[in-house]
């Protein structure tokens, strides 16, 4: 509880979520690799995807909850480990243009990597 409190405080708490929502839901749309994604989807539910994912990043939600959904959510969407890594780097690119401290910023990447195996869901070539 007190972990997940301080990485929401760590990276400026309430105030900065919209812009780093806003932010990051730039880069994501600017990545002409990840727009097939979210083809026939609207700009206003590609936004709340991303404000699902930060505020997961942050432990805003439970991760026990967010697990179990994850498959799901992203089942049949063909999402391969490219895809996963790029948004994860959109992510991290948008907190550190913001300044917050690169440990708080591995901690988020760190919840959102627990879930790769749940979101990425294209056959591997190889499996081991
Ligand atoms: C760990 C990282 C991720 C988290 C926490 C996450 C979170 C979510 C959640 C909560 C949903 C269902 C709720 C909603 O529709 O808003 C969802 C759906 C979806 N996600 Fe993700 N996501 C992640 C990674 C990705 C990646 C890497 C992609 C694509 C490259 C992606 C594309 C989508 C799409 C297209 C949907 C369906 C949207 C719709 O039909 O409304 N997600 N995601």
């Amino acid at each position: 509880m007190s972990a997940r409190q301080s990485l929401y405080d760590e990276v400026g708490g309430k105030p900065a979520i919209v812009p780093i929502v806003d932010d990051f839901y730039r880069r994501i749309l600017a990545d002409p690799h990840l727009v097939q994604f979210f083809h026939g989807i609207d700009m206003a539910e590609l936004k709340r995807h991303q404000r699902a994912l930060v505020t997961v990043a942050l432990g805003g939600v439970s991760e026990n909850y967010t697990g179990r959904m994850m498959r799901p959510a992203h089942d049949g969407l063909n999402i391969d480990e490219d895809s996963f890594d790029r948004v994860l780097t959109h992510f991290s690119d948008t907190l550190l243009a913001r300044n917050v401290n690169p440990i708080s910023v591995e901690k988020a990447l760190a919840i959102l990597e627990a879930l790769r195996h749940d979101v990425v869901q294209a056959q591997p070539a190889y499996r081991h």
